[in-house]
């Protein structure tokens, strides 16, 4: 295990990777929960299968950069898997179109988050800037596939949407403490 120097950028990026890696759980539990109320067969439940498996590479690059940085898992990850699933459960239980809101909101914030963390890290650690980046794109074409699929179109979108951003922006400003 490499030793870190006072001022390390590596080390002063341990909360980015600990909020990323939870994000990317929180998504697949997310995915989990919705393909579970909906199966595997509908047109909707393809498309999100194939996104959660892009999220899966995503959590183990972060998992990856963990162990080789020493970085402690949030304490909340229990949390992030019963309240992952159980917002992927409801809004599939909803309907797709609603399925896809969760989509839409969860991916608005992610891609903002990152933005915010490439803005932040600059080039002080472009091992990390280069998954984000490449994180982000697939978090953008989760959002337009999921508008594309009809997620405006959910009952109380504009509530929905605003809930789970909200939702979002709580768990992410913890995770990076927490
Ligand atoms: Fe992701
Ligand atoms: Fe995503």
């Amino acid at each position: 295990m490499t030793r870190w120097k006072p001022g390390d950028p590596k080390r002063a990026a341990a909360p980015m990777v600990r909020v990323d890696q939870a994000g990317e759980y929180g998504a697949i539990r997310i995915y989990g929960g919705q393909l579970a109320v909906m199966g595997d067969r509908s047109p909707a439940a393809r498309q999100i299968a194939g996104m959660a498996v892009q999220e899966e590479r995503h959590r183990a690059f972060f998992d990856a950069m963990m162990a080789r940085r020493g970085v402690r898992p949030t304490l909340l990850q229990p949390a992030w898997k019963i309240a992952g699933f159980a917002l992927g459960a409801v809004t599939a239980a909803i309907g797709p179109a609603a399925a896809m809101a969760c989509t839409v909101a969860v991916e608005t914030e992610i891609d903002k988050h990152y933005e915010d963390q490439l803005i932040a890290l600059g080039d002080s650690d472009p091992e990390l800037s280069a998954a984000i980046l490449d994180f982000q794109a697939e978090e953008v074409e989760h959002r337009e596939t999921a508008l594309a699929a009809g997620a405006e179109s959910a009952i109380g979108y504009p509530i929905l949407s605003a809930v789970i951003r909200f939702g979002c922006r709580v768990a992410i400003a913890t995770a990076q403490r927490i």
